[in-house]
């Protein structure tokens, strides 16, 4: 059942989005603390390369690390510095996949790196993961309700109850890594339930 933030009225789609947007904001700020937990927290910024979730050796990522039409690669963006892992904040986790660039829309092309795309991970419907895949149709899938997108086309919804696509975060190359090129194309945010 969703959540109403305005006590007992009836809430349309667009505040909830809006409390939703709201939460991932005070989330964010929640868990900022001095230091280098502060830099954890924040979002994604220019310059940032990208590691593997769970790589202990905070290897940065190549294209040749992201399976050519394969499932997504988890990762988290670290800032280039100090090395802090942007790992403060869940609305953080980014997903990578490597397609083929002939495929990609115009858009989409502009922020890819080698054919490489990356998208939030945080499914914009009720925040769950996007974790699946369907290698036939190149699609990704969220599996709390079955929202579908497409990452040749900006990760627009072709299908699911998600009310919008997910944001993503144009990557460049350099020297043969890739690299963040501008911060999230919108706000990572979803609706509360
Ligand atoms: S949370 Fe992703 S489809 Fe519902």
């Amino acid at each position: 059942m969703t959540k109403s933030f305005n006590c007992g009225e009836p809430v349309g789609r667009r505040a909830i989005l809006k409390a939703g947007i709201g939460l991932g904001i005070q989330l964010s700020l929640g868990q900022e603390s001095p230091g280098q937990e502060e830099g954890a927290s924040q979002r994604p910024k220019e310059g940032d390369l990208l590691v593997r979730v769970g790589d202990s050796t905070v290897t940065p990522l190549t294209p040749a690390d992201i399976p050519v039409r394969g499932k997504q690669t988890m990762a988290w963006p670290m800032d280039p510095t100090d090395k802090t892992v942007r790992n403060g904040s869940r609305l953080n986790r980014v997903l990578l996949l490597r397609l083929d660039p002939e495929k990609l829309s115009p858009e989409t092309k502009s922020r890819a790196a080698d054919g490489v795309v990356a998208y939030t991970a945080i499914c914009t419907h009720t925040g769950c993961e996007v974790t699946e895949w369907v290698a036939d149709e190149q699609l990704l899938v969220c599996p709390c309700h079955e929202s579908r997108f497409e990452p040749k086309d900006a990760a627009r919804v072709v299908d699911g109850p998600a009310p919008r696509m997910l944001p993503a975060l144009p990557l460049k190359l350099t020297n043969g890594t890739l690299v963040v090129a501008k911060p999230f194309t919108g706000p990572v945010a979803f609706e509360v339930q």
